[in-house]
């Protein structure tokens, strides 16, 4: 029986922040220990999106295999033959893939994409890697066929277009071509979530924290000591009520530490929200968070001493050499329908 796929991907542009980590890290992790046996699950660096927002050219491979090492430091298993691990540009058939599907994606759709359209309004000089970004994200789910994409809130619109791209490839060649990803509710309750996980920053909790946030202090690093993150959870942005009440709209601020924390300790929204809610002490919660997140960074950094990096690069040239066949098959399968292939 064919195993079905659990796939993600977290650029290495920049160091990854605690939003990469409990948006696309953690649920990796649980999904890996609860469904390895029946699951494949394929974890990859999307490096060709490193380019799409600032980054530092030098010093970019080593943050590729920096990025690697945080999956391994936060439990992912090395031994596992379920699980592949391997980076974009060393595969070659994503970029090919992307190529063709540019040709069966609008303008339109990828206009309206928020994403391109927050950064578009950031930078005057837009390119069009940033536009076609999210068919090259398509490109990376499709050519494995994976149903399950777990995903930060931020990628939701870029996971559906992904599905109509996959459709209507699909409808237009009569065939079978792409695996239509799990619809976005479905991949939620896979994960184990009522709600897609969108952390805001620490200064400006109307955002999202991002590792191209310029405050330092709305962002906590995995690289961050854990002393500094811990002052920085201390000074975040809070309302003044008074009083702890989970209100995203209302209280974006105190209503993003309580979802962190639930995040942190493990535990359903809902039982955080009702333990705090109503207390009027609001660095007991920040107390709390800081604790939880200097506690992770200790782990962190403890974890990441001890990875035995040849092993790394064994799985890595393991996973690549088998993946590189996988995805090949598919793109096949596709040049035929579109005419390159007899
Ligand atoms: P990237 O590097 O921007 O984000 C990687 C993952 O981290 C999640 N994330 C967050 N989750 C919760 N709160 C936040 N503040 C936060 N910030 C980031 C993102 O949702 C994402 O899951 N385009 C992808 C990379 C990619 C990919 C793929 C993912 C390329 N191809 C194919 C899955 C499948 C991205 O956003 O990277």
């Amino acid at each position: 029986m064919d195993k079905s796929i659990i796939l993600t991907g977290v650029r290495a542009n920049a160091d990854f922040t605690l939003g990469n980590y409990l948006g696309a890290i953690v649920p990796m992790v649980n999904l890996q220990k609860k469904f390895s046996k029946e699951h494949q699950i394929n974890i990859f660096v999307p490096d060709l999106h490193s380019f799409t927002t600032p980054v530092n050219h030098k010093d970019l491979y080593l943050s590729i295999i920096r990025s690697l090492k945080y999956y391994v430091a936060a439990g992912i298993s090395l031994n596992d033959d379920n699980v592949f691990i391997y980076r974009q540009s060393y595969i070659a058939s994503h970029s090919e893939l992307t190529i063709i599907l540019n040709n069966f994606t609008y303008f339109g759709e990828l206009s309206r994409m928020t994403q391109f359209k927050e950064k578009r309004d950031d930078d005057d000089n837009v390119s069009a890697g940033l536009f076609d970004y999210p068919v090259l994200m398509a490109a990376d789910i499709l050519l494995y066929g994976a149903h399950w994409v777990p995903v930060g809130e931020d990628q939701r619109q870029h996971l559906e277009l992904a599905r109509d791209i996959a459709i209507r490839v699909n409808n237009k060649f009569n065939s079978e071509i792409f695996v239509v990803p799990e619809e976005w509710s479905k991949q939620q309750q896979f994960i184990g979530r009522s709600d897609g996980i969108r952390i805001r920053s620490l200064t400006n909790p109307t955002k999202k924290m991002s590792k191209s946030d310029t405050d330092p202090n709305g962002s906590i690093l995995l690289s961050d000591e854990p002393e500094i993150a811990s002052k920085k959870i201390l000074s975040a942005t809070t309302d003044s009520n008074g009083i702890i009440e989970f209100d995203m709209e209302k209280n974006p601020g105190v209503s993003n530490l309580i979802h962190i924390l639930s995040l942190l300790i493990d535990e359903p929204l809902e039982k955080t929200i009702k333990n705090w809610d109503g207390k009027t002490n609001y660095l007991e919660l920040k107390q709390a968070v800081a604790d939880e997140v200097k506690l992770l960074l200790q782990n962190i950094k403890k974890n990441m001493s001890n990875i035995d990096e040849s092993e790394l690069m064994r799985k890595l040239e393991s996973s690549e050499y088998l993946m590189r066949d996988v995805a090949v098959q598919r793109l096949y399968k596709i040049q035929q329908a579109v005419g390159l292939r007899p």
